[in-house]
């Protein structure tokens, strides 16, 4: 007989539960690091496993990356944590969404096998110092506007990669900037990844799907929309035959873009750039680039909504 101590007795239990969710098909949620070592070394016999990185506040968007990866890969594991060190401003780190019980509603429907929902001090036992090269591609866009954000972005990223070591990692395209970084880096750092790209998905009247809609007021939500609609008319324009000829350079176009959203008077755009979708510079022509993008960012009150869409 083998006398358990309390720690041994609830791995045990854990242990058990993992088996049962197995046979099953259960969905595991993990709040410690232990918890999650043990499960994953349960599930995942060296096959593939699929990341979905998420800071809660479940919406389709982020079900889409999960049923890509559920796709994929046989293991599906989802992380929901709301990390600090990338937001600049307090205030939005307190007002983020947190909705765990409905989130972890949604992963079971979806297919994930394992939730991990660590706590501060399970990702970040001490400060997180780390400064990464992000090869220049935080310049512009949200880069200026929101310094630090994305150095604590990889600093999170990697830090997950490290505990989930997943073969493929699913981001939304949504999020263009963050996706074109960490693909950047995790070349850099030579993670043996994939990282896949996810088509943005957005309401039926063209809102991209954000955690953040959830704070916008019902006259702001009304509006909204008016952003991917001036996007897609943007994207019709540069996207015509004979485009020189038609389409205004790139810097009228932006102006065009700008004037037009801000016609809504309920909205504020903080930017938009027309970028190289490669290095994520602003081109001056159409010719300037293979692959160009318009990104923008948008205070709908006191909310900030980003977007964007291919233009070539
Ligand atoms: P979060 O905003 O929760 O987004 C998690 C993932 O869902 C990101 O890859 C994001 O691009 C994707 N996503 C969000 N809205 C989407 C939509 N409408 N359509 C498709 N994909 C969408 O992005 C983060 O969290 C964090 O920065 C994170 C990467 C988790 C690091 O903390």
């Amino acid at each position: 007989m083998q006398i358990l101590s309390g720690k041994k007795v609830l791995r045990a239990k854990f242990i058990f539960f993992c088996r049962f969710a197995k046979i099953f098909k259960l969905m595991t949620i993990c709040y410690t690091l232990p918890q999650f070592y043990s499960a994953i070394s349960f599930f995942s016999d060296s096959c593939e496993v699929g990341f979905v990185p998420t800071m809660g506040a479940l919406h389709q968007g982020h079900i889409s990356l999960v049923n890509r990866a559920a796709a994929d890969c046989k293991i599906v594991v989802v992380s929901i944590f709301v990390n600090p060190t990338q937001f600049n401003n307090p205030v939005d780190l307190e007002k983020y969404p947190r909705t765990i019980e409905k989130d972890c509603e949604m992963l079971e429907k979806a297919g994930a096998t394992i939730v991990f929902i660590p706590s501060i001090e399970e990702i970040y036992p001490q400060e997180d110092n780390r400064v990464f090269d992000l090869g220049g591609l935080d310049n512009n866009g949200e880069g200026p506007r929101r310094p630090g954000h994305f150095n604590g972005v990889a600093q999170v990223v990697t830090r997950l990669f490290d505990i989930v070591r997943p073969t493929h990692a699913y981001f939304g395209e949504k999020d263009f900037q963050q996706l074109a970084i960490i693909r950047y880096f995790s070349k850099k750092l030579d993670y043996p990844v994939k990282i896949v790209s996810c088509p943005t998905v957005r309401e039926i009247d063209g809102l991209a799907m954000s955690s953040r809609n959830l704070l916008l007021t019902p006259q702001h939500r009304r509006v909204a929309p008016t952003i991917y609609k001036t996007l897609k008319r943007a994207a019709e324009l540069a996207t015509a035959q004979n485009l020189p000829q038609i389409c205004p350079a790139p810097q009228e176009l932006t102006k065009w873009v700008i004037s037009e959203i801000d016609s809504e008077p309920l909205l504020k755009t903080e930017y938009a750039e027309i970028v190289d979708a490669i290095t994520l510079s602003p081109v001056k022509s159409w010719g300037e680039a293979d692959e160009i993008q318009l990104c923008t960012a948008v205070f709908a009150g006191a909310v900030r909504l980003i977007d964007n869409i291919k233009l070539k």
